[in-house]
Parts: structure tokens; sequence; C-alpha cells
């Protein structure tokens, strides 16, 4: 049964990667979320997708140079000001205490392609130890090493190699960097991409999927999930 998974949350009715919109995927029925994971200056996982803060938050620079208490003082709530006043750059370990406690469905993205965040990797599968959500989470990465330290690390957990195109036999590639998955760009997620990998035991999630034709569309070829930064629309049409 296709999965569906709140992109950044609800990110496209509340602010992105925060517990809010986290929290209303989940009431939307969503099957998981979806996050990006950096670093923040004193090594701790933290929820945001730019390397910068200055697109979601009233601060300005690079996530990596502030600590996590400074990260806590900025207001993320982004362009949903008139619905909500405050909102708070989450941890990685506050969403999965959350996420363990409701028994939903994680994808952590780690955003490593653009700053090589060292020993990333280690702390992350950390946290999953420590909650004990090792069935719940799927690992992905544009950062394709990353993605083969983390099969060195823990060869069980699941884990998706993330692509804008140009990957010949993608169900192929993946196993070869150690992941079981493919989560393609969704116009590299052609039926024939969707159909082979299927048939090689190799689950698709296309990103990012927000119109109701497409959706339909990887409902009937059984895909296994896809993220959406509507998951209301989403369960809607499947029902
Ligand atoms: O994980 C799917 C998708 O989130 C990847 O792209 O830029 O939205 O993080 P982006
Ligand atoms: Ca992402």
């Amino acid at each position: 049964m296709t999965k569906i998974f709140g992109h950044r949350g609800s990110a496209g009715t509340h602010p992105e990667n925060t517990m809010i919109s986290f929290q209303q995927a989940f009431c939307d029925g969503a099957d998981g979320i979806e996050l990006d994971v950096q670093l923040s200056k004193d090594g701790i996982p933290v929820v945001i997708h730019d390397e910068k803060v200055d697109r979601t938050t009233d601060g300005k620079g690079l996530v990596k140079d502030f600590t996590l208490k400074e990260l806590k003082q900025l207001n993320a709530v982004y362009k949903f000001k008139k619905l909500y006043s405050h909102a708070e750059i989450p941890t990685l370990e506050e969403v999965l205490d959350w996420a363990a406690r409701k028994q939903t469905l994680v994808n952590i993205e780690l955003k490593n392609s653009i700053i090589p965040y060292s020993g990333m990797e280690e702390k992350v599968l950390e946290l999953i130890l420590k909650y004990d959500v090792e069935n719940l989470v799927i690992f992905s990465s544009f950062n394709h090493f990353s993605i083969a330290r983390l099969h060195t690390l823990s060869p069980s957990i699941e884990k998706a190699v993330l692509y804008m195109e140009g990957i010949n036999k993608p169900w192929d590639y993946t196993k070869w960097v150690g992941a079981q998955g493919i989560h393609p760009y969704i116009k590299a997620a052609t039926p024939t991409i969707i159909q082979r990998s299927k048939e090689n035991g190799v689950p698709v999630r296309p990103f990012t999927v927000n119109d109701e034709k497409t959706m339909l569309r990887l409902f009937k070829a059984e895909c296994a999930g896809f993220f959406t930064d509507y998951p209301k629309r989403a369960v809607l049409i499947k029902q």
C-alpha cells in the first residue's frame, strides 16, 4: 500500500520542519513525515532544510555557526505569521521522541551534500537507538557517500538514495551503494522506473507530489510511497 509522507510535515499549510507541521501531518492522516537534518555549532542534530537560517527564520547565517541555544531563540514560523506567533527549530531528538510515542514513520534526510557535517551519521544513529525507532525510520540523502557510510555503520536500517535524474538502472545502483530504496524527483519517477524497481524489490518514493493527478498515478501504480506538502489532499484521494 502506498505510504503518504508529509514533506517537512504539512509544509504547504504550516511552518515547515517544525513540531506544528509534523503534528499536523499526523492529524491529517499521513503514514509518516519527512524532515531535514543538519548539525548545530555544538554538534546537535537539528531539523531545518536550508544550510542558512535566513529563509525560514528571523535569523541570518549558516546553521553550523549557531549553537543549539542560539538556534532555539530564532522564530521558525516562516511565512505563516498570521497563523502562528512563534515556532522553534526542533532537535531531531525532540521529533524522534514524539514519533516513537505516535509510532509514525520518519524519513530522515541528511542534509550533508553542501556542508559535510563530520560525525553526523553516528550522532543520528545514536538517537535512533536511544528512542528505539529503527523500524520507523528511513534514511535518505543526496550524498550517496553518506548513505554508504550509514550502511557500514548500520547495515539493517532502511536507506534510500535521493536523486534528481540521470541514474542508470537506479534499482541496481541503490543496492550497490548499500541502500534498499530510491527517492527520485517526481519527473524522474517514470512508469518504467517504478515498474522495474518493483520487479527488483526496490521501493520507490518520489518527491514532491502535490497535484492530485500525479498522486492518483502513484496510487494506481502501487508505488511504495511519496512525499507531499499536502498530506490531507493525498489521504482524501487514497480513500
Ligand atoms: O526527501 C525528499 C525531498 O525532501 C528532497 O528534496 O529539497 O525538499 O529536501 P528537498
Ligand atoms: Ca528533504
